[in-house]
């Protein structure tokens, strides 16, 4: 596939934009992201966190006073997106070997499907391997079926077919009331997962996409699109071909110095999910309001909005606002986007979140990477990791 850096060249190749998506064969279709499961040290105070800081809404609950023995799982929803955050209460298992190998991570990107046991057929048939057999939940709201596949590192796809189920989230979870009820700020639904691979693999992840889930390439970066004087990566963008799920795959690239994605995949032993990226529909009251809350973000420095207008053209938003949260924008030829990116969210130097307003623009922002990676720079260099 010829080189895509932005959304005009991918209408210029012999690919073109719909040819591209009529690559992606919708054999599953995905519906949508139907939850992001975390397993971490202590659910009970990460929900705490995701209500406070991120304006997530308790939903549900599992645990010992539902009869679930080995873990505890608290659900919270903000719009359309939802937050598993998972807990084991015993020693030993699977859970806790994924916890001491990789701190608080994403486990699960469960997508939500019309049939389950369908999407495991044509993914394992496609060469996926096997997470979950198809398995049939049901309590008095009816039933849920649910099947996973593998797929980089130890994360996995859960499919979720939902379609007679009317309870809370899933069989076995309550509602969970609790008198502690922050507002929402704003963010609507997931917009992109990132994920990050080793030396190498994101070839072979691409093609596991595209294989598997019958996603298409979309967009592609090289080190030369994406480095600084110091590091640098390579990203290609994964679409189903709704467009509804898009998962861009980052590998390391060589610099002077060591790349962020090497950094990732040292703490995180592995590859993992990157970054989740959430979208909103007023990025300057939701990063005021995350702000408020004690939510970071990586710095901007001034000066990336000397020339912004220069760049960008005119905007509906007020420079001086976005200058003062360190909002990035881009344009393509669509539209243009703004974006932030929280710092770490986690204690090991792994996972973060991104949000995103888009006006238009359906890239990533490629305009805004030397100013990204120059700040994850500064956070490296304070962390000696650089
Ligand atoms: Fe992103």
């Amino acid at each position: 596939m010829a080189d895509i850096k932005n959304l005009k060249d991918l209408q210029n190749t012999e690919y073109g934009l719909k040819k591209i998506f009529d690559e992606a064969e919708d054999f599953l279709p995905l519906l949508g992201t139907d939850y992001v499961e975390l397993y971490v040290g202590n659910a009970k105070q990460s929900a705490h966190f995701y209500k406070t800081a991120f304006g997530f809404q308790s939903e549900a609950y599992a645990g010992l006073e539902t009869g679930v023995k080995d873990r505890v799982s608290y659900v919270l929803e903000q719009d359309k997106i939802r937050l598993v955050l998972t807990t084991p209460l015993t020693n030993d298992g699977v859970i806790n070997e994924h916890i001491v190998e990789h701190g608080d991570g994403v486990k699960v990107v469960a997508l939500w499907v019309e049939d389950a046991t369908k999407a495991f057929e044509e993914t394992t048939k496609r060469g996926a391997k096997p997470y979950l057999e198809p398995v049939k939940e049901e309590d008095e709201n009816g039933y849920v079926i649910r099947s996973g596949i593998y797929t980089y590192g130890e994360t996995v796809h859960i499919f979720v077919e939902r379609k007679n189920y009317t309870g809370i989230f899933l069989p076995g979870y309550k509602k969970w009331e609790s008198h502690y009820n922050p507002a929402s700020v704003g963010l609507k639904f997931i917009d992109h997962m990132v994920g990050n691979v080793g030396w190498g693999e994101m070839k072979q992840w691409c093609e596991f996409y595209a294989r598997v889930m019958g996603f298409a390439q979309i967009i592609s970066f090289t080190d030369d699109d994406i480095s600084t004087d110091f590091t640098a990566l390579m990203s290609k963008v994964m679409s189903n071909g709704n467009g509804r799920i898009k998962f861009p795959i980052n590998e390391p690239a060589k610099g002077k110095k060591k790349s962020q994605i090497e950094e990732y995949l040292d703490f995180y032993k592995g590859p993992g999910v990157q970054h989740i990226a959430v979208a909103t529909d007023d990025i300057v009251a939701t990063v005021s309001a995350m702000r408020e809350r004690g939510v970071e973000f990586l710095y901007v420095p001034d000066e990336y909005y000397d020339d912004l207008l220069d760049r960008v053209g005119e905007i509906d938003e007020d420079v001086e606002v976005l200058k003062r949260h360190g909002i990035l924008i881009d344009r393509d030829e669509e539209g243009y986007l703004l974006q932030i990116f929280t710092k770490t969210i986690v204690d090991r130097p792994t996972m973060f979140f991104e949000v995103i307003q888009r006006k238009g623009a359906q890239s990533f922002g490629v305009g805004n990477f030397k100013a990204l990676f120059e700040a994850i720079e500064r956070e490296q260099a304070n962390r000696g990791t650089l």
